[in-house]
């Protein structure tokens, strides 16, 4: 098992990482207090209590309380606030670039507007590269259990910021069962034709099957996918995904958390390496499912020992290789 402290100084990529699942409990009663919102009845009101809520038997039971968790967030500041703690917290665990997932819907449906939401996280974004010298990117994703005639207006609606590189990327997130690619190709299409140069994924393979990870590839013309896990079942689906370079963005903790596997070492990890499958490692929604991005690597090393410098090395390169940064920053990290 390599040491902790070379696992600390990688130079990591997180690649898939929802801003809002970094809201942690103290943080939420926080913002529940100063914009004096009034919490279901049945929320916990300790951070000890909510956490013991934390245990989900499948995706949709964590995106019910997650969804819930996200209405403390109003203003600006809040989301500020909420993606500097991420930065401050994950700077100090070896972070060099990230690309943050916010999702629009979770706060227009409750009339926070789009601006808000993006000038908040991307002020902080801003400043954390000041302060901590990391990079960034942000993905806008669309909810896919909404009506896809809404992920297509805020494709429009946020128009302006896809055009100036403000949003760097496209993707699609929440429940997947039942929800295939097939019925955001109009929304995709419209993103490419704002701006050519997007860069596109979706979360494919978490619960759903193979097949949605190569309808992914084929309608939505992704570049990365998020999860895959499930691409495992599929060896010709493995095969392209190497022979294309597709990089899967693995959460390890997420994928116990919610049962996807019951251990990390149950993951298809060292099947993906044999095929030569890029992946990064990555916390998904670190607040809820029990650990940020070192904790992740950390957990890894315990429970593939045989993985050496050599491989780890390998890992982290293939996460900067497929990052959305330009060649030099690559060749700086
Ligand atoms: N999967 C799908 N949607 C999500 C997730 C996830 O792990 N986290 C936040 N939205
Ligand atoms: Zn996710």
């Amino acid at each position: 098992m390599v040491p902790l402290e070379f696992l600390k100084e990688l130079p990591k990529c997180e690649h898939h990482l929802h801003i809002e699942g970094t809201l942690e409990p103290e943080l939420l009663f926080k913002f529940a207090n100063r914009n004096k919102i009034t919490l279901p009845n049945d929320f916990p009101t300790t951070v000890k209590d909510l956490k013991d809520k934390y245990n989900f038997n499948n995706l949709q039971e964590f995106l019910d309380l997650y969804y819930v968790g996200a209405n403390v967030l109003i203003t600006e500041q809040d989301f500020y606030e909420l993606t500097m703690a991420y930065f401050k917290r994950v700077s100090k665990q070896g972070l060099v670039h990230a690309e943050i997932f916010y999702d629009p819907q979770t706060h227009t449906s409750r009339d926070i507007s789009l601006d808000i939401v993006t000038r908040g996280i991307e002020r902080a974004c801003k400043d954390a590269q000041k302060q901590f010298g990391v990079t960034y990117k942000i993905i806008m994703c669309l909810l896919r259990h909404t009506d896809p005639k809404d992920c297509s207006s805020l494709i429009d609606d946020a128009a302006k910021y896809i055009k100036d590189g403000t949003i760097s990327g496209i993707g699609l997130d929440s429940s997947e069962k039942n929800f295939p690619p097939a019925l955001f190709v109009e929304c995709y299409e419209k993103a490419i034709k704002l701006n050519p140069d997007i860069k596109l994924t979706a979360h494919a393979g978490e619960e759903g099957p193979a097949s949605y990870v190569s309808d992914a590839l084929d309608l939505l013309k992704v570049h990365r996918i998020d999860h895959g896990v499930r691409s495992a079942d599929d060896d010709a689906l493995l095969e392209r995904l190497a022979e294309e370079k597709i990089m899967l963005s693995i959460c390890p903790l997420s994928n116990v958390k919610l049962q996807v596997v019951e251990k990390v070492s149950q993951l298809p990890l060292q099947k993906f390496l044999d095929y030569g499958v890029p992946f990064s490692i990555n916390s998904d929604d670190p607040a809820y499912f029990g650990g940020y991005l070192l904790d992740n690597y950390i957990q890894l090393s315990k429970e593939y020992p045989q993985w050496g410098f050599f491989t780890w090395g390998q890992i982290v390169k293939n996460g900067i290789t497929h990052s959305w940064i330009d060649e030099k920053r690559k060749e700086e990290l």
